[in-house]
C-alpha cells in the first residue's frame, strides 16, 4: 500500500496547542453534516424527532466508542448519517419518535451482527448481496428522495402562495458560495464547503433581517440536552423497523468504501488491521448508543476522511479530542440555540447541492464499476428500485410498514439474487467472470505494483527538501542539495543489492567481509536536470558506468522530445539507475526506460527527488517492473504539467538558466 506520509501518525499525541487546533479542524469538518441531519429530519417529518445537542453529544460518544472498538488504529470521526434522513422522518410519521429510535437501534444491531459474521466467514458474501447495481441506485434514491425537501426549504415548491424574495436571494447566495468553495477553495476549506456555505448564508440572512434571535436570548448558557431514552421517553415499537433498518445494508457498503479510501490516505490497510469486523462493530455500537440516547445513526463519511488526507494528521488523539469538544458543544445551550436559528432558505441553498451530490455519488458507483445497462437484468433492478424508492411506495404487514427507500433496498437485493441471467447474457457473464478473475489477479499483483513506489522517510530528507523547494534558494545551494539527495536516494535504491564475500584483514584480525561489485551498475541521467543528481551517485558507487539520454518536454503537448542517446556498450548486463529530479507526467521517465529496454536492459530503477501521483501511476502502468525511488510524493500537476507544490523547473534552477 502506498504510504502517503502523515505528518502526525496514528498514535502520536501532538503538543497541546497543535492538538487543540487540529481537533477543532475535525469538529468543523463534521459540524455541517452533524447539525444538518436533525434539522432536515425534523423538517421532513414536520415535527421534532431529533435535536442538535443530542446529535452533537452522540456523535462525540460514538466516535470515542469507535476508537475503542478499533483499538485506536483507525483515525476517523463519526457523524450523523445522511442516508437515514428520509427513513427516520418516515419512521417518525408512521410510528412516532419511539418507532424512529427503535429502527435506529436495529440499524446498530445489524452492523454488530454483520461485523460478527465477517469476523467468522469473511466479507465476500456481503459483496455478493450488495453489488454496485444495488448500491448505486440506492445511493441515488437517498439523494433524490430528499430533493423535494430542498425545494420547499428554499420556498419555491409548487403551490407556495407567497414566495419570499429575500429567502430566494439567501438560498441562491448560499448555493453560489458553497459551489464556489467546492470549485475554487484550497486545502482545508475544500473539505468544508457546506459549512462555509451555511455560515455565509446565515450572515446574509442576519443582514436581511431573516434571523429570529429570541431562542438564543431565551436559552441558558449551559443546558443538558433532551436525551430521548427508551422506556423513559417512549415505549419501543417495531412498527417502523422495516422502513429504517434495511438502509443499514447500504451504509455498510459505504462504510467499506470509506475505509478503503482512508486506508489509501494513511497508507495502512484498515480492512486488515484493525479489520472490517472491528470498524463495523465501532459504527454499530456507536449507532446503538446514539439511538438509546435519541440521536441519529453515526457513521464515517467523506468530509471526515478527506480532512485526514488534507491535514496529513492521522492521530487518534486528535480525533478523540474532537469527540470531546463535540460532546461539550452539545451542552452549550446558547450555542445550540444559535444553530437552531439558521433560516430554512440557507438550508435549502446548501441542500440544492448536497442532495444532488449524494445522488451523483450513486451514479459514480455505477459508472466506476462499469455496470452494463445494455443488460436487461441490470435495467430491471435499477428501474424497479428507483420507482419504488422515489414513488412513495409503502407495504404494510400487520402493524409493520416497509416503505420507500427500504422497500427499494429489499427489492434490489432480492432481484439481484433471484433474477436469472438471460441466455445471451450467459456467455457475456462468463467473459465478465473471466474479466473479474483477471481483475482479481491484477488486484493480487496490485500490492506488488504499489510496492514499486519507495518514498524516502527521513527527517533530514524533509529538511533538505524544504530548502530545495524554497524559491529563495540560490543556484549553488540548489545544485549541492540535488546532488546530496541523489546520494541518499542511491543508498535507498541499493538496499536490495547483493554483495560478494571477500577476505580482508583489519588491523586486529582476518575476516570475511561483504563487497559490492560496482561493475554491475550504470547510471543514466536524463539530460539536463538528471545530471544534477549524478555527482551524488558517483560519490557512492564511483565505478558505475554512465550513459546519457537527452530529451526535453514539448511545452504544448508535454510529450518528451528525444535528442541524444549514448550508453555503455555492455549496458544490458548492468542494473541501470535512471536519474531525473522530476517525475511529472511520467512521459520522459517512461520513454527513457523504453529506450533502455530496447537495448536489452532488464534491471532498471528510477530515482527522482519529487514525484507527482500522475507520473507514478503512468510509470506503474507502463513499467510495473521498475521500482521508483523518490524523496517526496507531491499533491498533483498544475495545468502546465508542473508539480505542485514541487520546486519549479529543476533544470533551470540547477543550471541558473532562468
Ligand atoms: C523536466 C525534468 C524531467 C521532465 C519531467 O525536464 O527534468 O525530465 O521535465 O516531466 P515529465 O515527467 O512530464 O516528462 P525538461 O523537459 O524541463 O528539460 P530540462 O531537464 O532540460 O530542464
Ligand atoms: N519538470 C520540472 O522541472 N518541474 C516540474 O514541476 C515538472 C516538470
Amino acid at each position: 500500500m502506498n504510504a502517503s506520509k502523515m505528518t502526525i501518525d496514528i498514535n502520536e499525541k501532538p503538543p497541546i496547542w497543535k492538538w487543540i487546533i487540529l481537533a477543532l479542524q475535525h469538529v468543523f469538518a463534521m459540524f455541517g453534516a452533524t447539525i444538518l441531519v436533525p434539522i432536515l429530519v425534523n423538517g421532513a417529518a414536520g415535527s421534532e424527532v431529533l435535536t442538535i445537542p443530542v446529535a452533537l453529544v452522540t456523535s462525540g460518544i460514538g466516535t470515542l466508542i469507535y476508537i475503542l472498538c478499533t483499538k485506536g488504529k483507525s483515525p476517523v470521526y463519526l457523524g450523523s448519517s445522511f442516508a437515514f434522513i428520509t427513513p427516520l422522518a418516515t419512521g417518525a410519521v408512521l410510528a412516532g419518535i419511539g418507532g424512529a429510535m427503535t429502527g435506529a437501534m436495529l440499524v446498530g444491531l445489524i452492523y454488530v451482527i454483520v461485523a460478527l459474521i465477517i469476523a467468522i466467514v469473511g466479507k465476500e458474501w456481503l459483496q455478493k448481496i450488495l453489488p454496485p447495481i444495488v448500491i448505486g441506485p440506492m445511493i441515488m434514491i437517498i439523494g433524490l428522495g430528499l430533493a423535494s425537501s430542498a425545494v420547499s426549504s428554499i420556498g419555491i415548491a409548487a403551490g407556495t402562495e407567497a414566495i419570499s424574495i429575500k429567502g430566494v436571494i439567501v438560498a441562491l447566495f448560499t448555493f453560489l458560495v458553497t459551489g464556489l468553495v467546492m470549485l475554487k477553495a484550497k486545502g482545508f476549506f475544500k473539505v468544508v464547503p457546506f459549512l462555509i456555505g451555511i455560515a455565509s448564508g446565515y450572515i446574509l440572512s442576519c443582514i436581511l433581517g431573516l434571523v429570529d434571535f429570541s431562542p438564543v436570548l431565551a436559552a441558558a448558557f449551559f443546558s443538558v440536552p433532551d436525551f430521548v431514552i427508551p422506556f423513559v421517553s417512549y415505549t419501543p415499537t417495531f412498527a417502523a423497523a422495516l422502513t429504517i433498518a434495511p438502509i443499514a445494508l447500504v451504509t455498510i457498503a459505504e462504510h467499506i468504501g470509506d475505509h478503503t479510501a482512508l486506508s489509501t490516505i494513511i497508507g495502512k490497510d484498515l480492512i486488515k488491521e484493525p479489520g472490517l469486523n472491528r470498524t463495523l462493530l465501532g459504527d454499530g455500537l456507536a449507532t446503538l448508543t446514539a439511538a438509546l440516547l435519541g440521536g441519529p445513526p453515526n457513521t464515517t463519511y467523506g468530509e471526515n476522511t478527506s480532512v485526514v488526507g488534507m491535514t496529513k494528521v492521522a492521530s487518534v488523539w486528535v480525533i478523540g479530542l474532537a469527540a470531546i469538544f463535540a460532546i461539550c458543544l452539545g451542552f452549550l445551550g446558547k450555542f445550540t440555540a444559535l444553530i437552531s436559528t439558521i433560516p430554512s432558505p440557507v438550508l435549502g441553498g446548501v441542500s440544492l447541492l448536497l442532495y444532488g451530490f449524494i445522488a451523483v455519488n450513486g451514479l459514480k458507483v455505477l459508472i466506476e464499476n462499469r455496470v452494463d445497462f445494455s443488460k436487461s437484468r441490470n435495467v430491471i433492478i435499477a428501474s424497479s428500485m428507483l420507482v419504488l424508492g422515489l414513488g412513495g411506495a409503502a407495504l404494510t404487514f400487520g402493524s409493520v410498514t416497509v416503505s420507500g427507500m427500504s422497500l427499494a433496498a429489499v427489492v434490489g437485493v432480492l432481484l439481484n439474487l433471484l433474477l436469472p441471467h438471460e441466455d445471451e447474457e450467459k456467455e457475456e457473464t462468463k467473459t465478465e467472470e473471466a474479466k473479474i478473475e483477471k481483475e482479481e489477479e491484477k488486484d493480487e499483483n496490485k500490492e506488488e505494483v504499489e510496492n514499486t513506489l519507495n518514498i524516502l522517510d527521513h527527517p533530514l530528507v524533509e529538511h533538505k527538501l524544504s530548502i530545495l523547494r524554497d524559491k529563495k534558494t540560490g543556484t549553488k545551494e540548489f545544485r549541492e542539495l540535488v546532488s546530496e539527495l541523489g546520494m541518499f536516494l542511491c543508498y535507498e535504491a541499493m538496499r536490495d543489492a547483493s554483495l560478494d564475500d571477500v577476505e580482508i584483514e583489519t588491523p586486529m584480525t582476518k575476516l570475511i567481509a561483504k563487497r559490492l561489485d560496482e561493475d554491475k551498475y550504470a547510471f543514466l541521467p536524463i539530460l539536463r536536470a538528471g545530471t544534477g543528481m549524478l555527482d551524488g551517485l558517483i560519490n557512492v558507487i564511483p565505478n558505475a558506468k554512465i550513459g546519457h539520454i537527452g530529451m526535453y518536454r514539448n511545452e504544448e503537448t508535454l510529450e518528451p522530445v528525444r535528442y541524444f542517446f549514448k550508453v555503455p556498450k555492455d549496458i544490458k548486463n548492468r542494473e541501470v539507475l535512471v536519474l531525473d529530479p522530476m517525475l511529472a507526467t511520467g512521459g520522459s521517465g517512461c520513454d527513457a526506460i523504453e529506450q533502455l529496454k530496447k537495448e536489452g536492459v532488464t534491471k532498471i530503477k528510477f530515482l527522482c527527488l519529487i514525484a507527482a501521483p500522475e507520473g507514478v501511476k503512468r510509470m506503474q502502468e507502463e513499467h510495473p517492473d521498475v521500482k521508483i525511488y523518490t524523496a517526496a510524493l507531491d499533491e498533483k500537476l498544475n495545468e502546465n504539467g508542473y508539480i505542485v507544490p514541487g520546486l519549479g523547473d529543476a533544470g533551470d534552477r540547477i543550471f541558473g538558466t532562468k
